[in-house]
């Protein structure tokens, strides 16, 4: 979606694979034709709420309410997310997997995760096929450490699970050329590979279905990424599917400006699962915030919260307690807190939440087949794929 300045606001585009401007995200739920969550889908979820979705996180969504209402009445539905392993993996990546992991709990529902090893091939001049697969097999670890059911869990790459081949045909045949030019714009005209890919992802967001016969799906995933869904959508009826539904969430803010971008080529922009105490301490120390240009100034004017990627941060990610988050928040507009304060507390956060990340993920390498093993759900017979 390519959105050029005008009176309703200035230019920014979003793509699976641009992203550029500060993002409205008001305008994108219009343009995209999704829908806000509002009370009536959060009520949905039952209590207590994931700390994403209570703020504003996960903040629209596509058919979550007719997939949750049909749920209640008896009709299971299967989740589906993934990741392009371009590198290693951030902070950024890991919450869509712990909001699916924790869908999963809620819903006791199966999940089929998909490593794009193929399309990061395709999109990226410089990334070699065996970089995209080395990284695909580490990133496919730090996903078995967030703690998936493994008897209802399904990890693969596109390279390995060669099977979504066959779906991917028959999704490619109902897409015309114009619509993947017109979906997501000129980039797919660079190699055969990219204009091809699409149908592989709505293979993927349609999975369930072929394996299992017509299920709903709900795709926990970055707005970035709907445009995929647009063509598993379309798609999905003429194969006699259910149309695939979405939660969508907001792109977390790269640490050196707001609503700035977390760049794998610039690593100070991020914080890697792999960062170590004193690369969190530093990136934290670094990072953009509300405060005054001196503590004299602030302690004056105050900060604000608002424009603060720390504070942003916090909220987001780890501060639970909504009291808390007022507190902080009137503290630092007062000038009676700085920044050095949320600083060290957000580091805090981080290095505990690696440290045990970490400890997890030593213990993926004996627990990842459970996950691939020979493409298979526990109990599940992939025949009909
Ligand atoms: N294309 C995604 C990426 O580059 C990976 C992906 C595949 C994905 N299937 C998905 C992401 C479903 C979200 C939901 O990261």
């Amino acid at each position: 979606m390519d959105l050029s300045g005008s009176s309703e606001g200035p230019a920014f585009r979003v793509t699976p694979w641009e992203v550029e401007g500060e993002i409205d995200y008001d305008r994108l739920i219009e343009e995209f034709g999704v829908k806000k969550i509002g009370p009536g889908v959060l009520r949905r979820f039952g209590e207590p709420l994931h700390i994403y979705l209570r703020r504003g996180y996960f903040f629209s969504h596509r058919d979550l309410d007719k997939i949750l209402d049909d749920y209640y009445s008896g009709s299971r539905f299967a989740l589906a997310t993934g990741r392009g392993p371009s590198g290693d993996m951030t902070i950024a990546h890991y919450i869509p997997l712990e909001f699916t992991r924790w869908m999963q709990e809620r819903f006791d529902a199966d999940v089929y995760i998909q490593l794009t090893t193929d399309e990061k091939f395709f999109v990226n001049p410089d990334l070699s096929f065996e970089a995209a697969e080395k990284f695909a097999e580490q990133n496919a670890l730090d996903i078995a450490a967030v703690g998936f059911d493994p008897d209802k869990t399904f990890i693969f790459s596109n390279l390995e699970f060669t099977k979504i081949y066959r779906a991917a045909a028959k999704i490619a045949k109902h897409v015309t050329f114009n619509t993947a030019r017109a979906t997501f714009g000129d980039s797919v005209l660079r190699n055969i590979g990219w204009s091809f890919f699409p149908a592989v992802q709505a293979a993927h967001l349609l999975l369930a279905n072929f394996v299992d016969g017509p299920t709903p799906v709900i795709v926990p995933m970055g707005i970035d990424q709907d445009s995929f869904l647009k063509i598993a959508r379309d798609v999905a009826p003429k194969l006699g599917f259910p149309k695939p539904g979405a939660v969508h969430s907001r792109l977390l803010s790269g640490l050196l400006s707001i609503g700035g971008k977390m760049s794998a080529s610039q690593p100070d922009t991020a914080i890697f699962l792999s960062d170590s105490p004193e690369q969190v301490k530093r990136k934290i120390w670094n990072a953009f915030t509300g405060g005054g240009a001196t503590k004299e100034e602030q302690r004056k004017k105050g900060g604000r919260p608002d424009h603060c990627v720390v504070f942003q941060w916090l909220y987001t990610l780890f501060l639970t307690d909504d009291k808390e988050v007022k507190t902080r928040a009137a503290q630092c507009r007062a000038g009676e807190r700085f920044c050095g304060a949320c600083k060290a507390e957000l580091t805090r956060y981080i290095v505990d939440f690696l440290e045990e990340h970490r400890r997890r993920r030593r213990e993926a390498p004996s627990l990842i087949g459970k996950y691939t093993r020979d493409g298979k759900l526990a109990s599940r017979s992939w025949e009909s794929v």
